[in-house]
């Protein structure tokens, strides 16, 4: 049976024409993602991971080749449609956890599905249980610890059910044992939720937690392999 990959990235590029010359910080990339992977995408400084996740949300568009997301090409050019694109289909958690500080806990993670036009108080509380928060409900981003901080940030970016959840060094701000609290979090929403996600990172320990590893350098992928965690999640 063909299952049809939940996207494709055909031969993508992103140039910038600057005065030194053209910068190449995506040089062709090609790969299709399935529906329920884990990908963590590594790669030196500079070798174009937070391009690729641009491209892949819609928040930047490629130059030239082609990126298709559930059988249609990704709307580039029209902010409007990019935009719509994004709030449909994409959630994203940043370095920085970027909560609205004058904002409660439970109030953070319900913010952005109100904004979608979705009243569900219901599961703003079910996903505060799912990242293990219930008892820092009514405290705000000040009173909690930074791990605590991203697994706010992390429920609130699944709350509007997206179909792709993108990570930019979401555990980059945080020490060893908090990153993996923040992971195992992390899986299991990916998990109850059925959402792919896209992760890029400089820590290797991660590799555990991702279902494939991509390696990008100079704009190109080097290497793209399934983990052993991979063949677990088939197996179950
Ligand atoms: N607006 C821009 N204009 C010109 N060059 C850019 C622009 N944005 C990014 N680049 C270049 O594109 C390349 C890829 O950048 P990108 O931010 O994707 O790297 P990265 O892999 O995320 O690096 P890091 O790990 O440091 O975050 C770099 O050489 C960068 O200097
Ligand atoms: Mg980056």
């Amino acid at each position: 049976m063909f299952i049809m990959p939940l996207l494709s990235m055909t031969n993508v590029k992103r140039h910038y024409e600057t005065p030194a010359g053209t910068v190449k910080a995506l040089d062709g990339i090609n790969f299709q993602i399935d529906e329920g992977e884990r990908v963590l995408l590594l790669g030196p400084s500079g070798s174009g991971k937070t391009t690729l996740l641009n491209c892949l949300s819609a928040l930047d568009s490629p130059t030239d080749g082609s990126y298709s997301f559930m059988g249609s090409e990704v709307p580039r050019g029209n902010s409007e449609e990019m935009t719509s694109f994004r709030r449909e289909n994409i959630g994203y958690v940043f370095q920085f956890f970027n909560l609205l500080q004058d904002l409660t806990v439970i109030e953070n993670i319900s913010l952005i599905q109100e904004l979608a036009g979705n009243k569900d108080k219901s599961r703003a509380e079910e996903l505060l249980r799912l990242v293990g928060l219930h008892s820092e409900r009514d405290r705000f981003p000040g009173e909690i610890s930074g791990g605590q901080q991203q697994r706010v940030a992390i429920a609130r970016s699944i709350a509007k059910r997206p179909t792709l959840l993108l990570g930019d060094e979401l555990t980059g701000n945080l020490d060893t044992e908090t990153s993996d609290k923040v992971m195992q979090v992390l899986v299991e929403a990916c998990e109850k939720e059925n959402i792919t996600a896209v992760l890029v990172t400089h820590d290797e320990s991660l590799i555990v937690y991702a279902t494939r590893v991509i390696r990008v350098d100079s704009g190109r992928i080097v290497s793209d392999e399934k983990t052993v965690s991979s063949e677990k999640a088939t197996i179950s």
